[in-house]
């Protein structure tokens, strides 16, 4: 059982990366190997519009640090997405990603799309926001649970939506971090 972690928070200690973190805990008590792709320390750069992945199926052309995390993504059992909203939307680093994970998408016979990515694996998402409201970006929160794991034939299994009504930052929210941990024992099949 392998879990890999797309952290697109360029916080390393923030609320976010504390929260993959305590989930990737629960997955290794669980038994699980786990890697973390911190994208911000990737040299990676977004899609570049060749296109060339419509044609070499399922495989990115631009070839960076984000590569080989673009390889795990398909052999992988399990994902984390995590990220802040930054202006209402996902981080930055969030939607480069997206945007490469465009090569993973495949053309389906008479329009649509399928994946590159062997359907059935689990994930769980992690978001971390200053407003109160958990469903105030419910629109983008869905569009990443769309774009980067339903899309692909991923089964939700958990999301934490932690904001400022939390009160405390995510490292000392022992409720929180309980709750974290256990989405990760539940990606690892537990
Ligand atoms: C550039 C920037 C833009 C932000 N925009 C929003 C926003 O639109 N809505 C919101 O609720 N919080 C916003 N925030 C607050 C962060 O989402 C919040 O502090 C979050 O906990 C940061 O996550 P981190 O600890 O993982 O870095 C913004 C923060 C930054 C730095």
């Amino acid at each position: 059982m392998h879990i890999l972690a797309i952290n697109a928070s360029p916080r390393k200690k923030g609320n976010t990366s504390t929260l993959i973190q305590a989930m990737l805990e629960g997955a290794a008590s669980s038994g699980a190997e786990t890697t973390e792709a911190y994208l911000h320390s990737l040299d990676m750069k977004g899609c570049m519009g060749c296109l060339s992945c419509r044609q070499t199926i399922g495989i990115c052309a631009q070839k960076d640090e984000l590569s080989p995390f673009l390889e795990t993504v398909k052999t992988c059992d399990a994902l984390i997405f995590g990220c802040p909203i930054y202006m209402y939307r996902v981080s930055g680093q969030m939607k480069l990603y997206v945007d490469r994970s465009y090569s993973l998408y495949t053309p389906a016979e008479g329009g649509g799309y399928n994946s590159a990515v062997p359907a059935g694996k689990r994930f769980a998402l992690v978001v971390s926001q200053g407003a109160t409201d958990p469903d105030q970006y419910h629109r983008s929160i869905r569009w990443l649970s769309g774009m980067a794991g339903t899309g692909h034939g991923m089964q939700e299994v958990g999301r934490i939506i932690h904001t400022s009504s939390n009160a405390r930052p995510a490292a000392q929210n022992d409720a929180l971090l309980e709750e974290a941990r256990t989405i990760g024992r539940r990606l690892s099949g537990e």
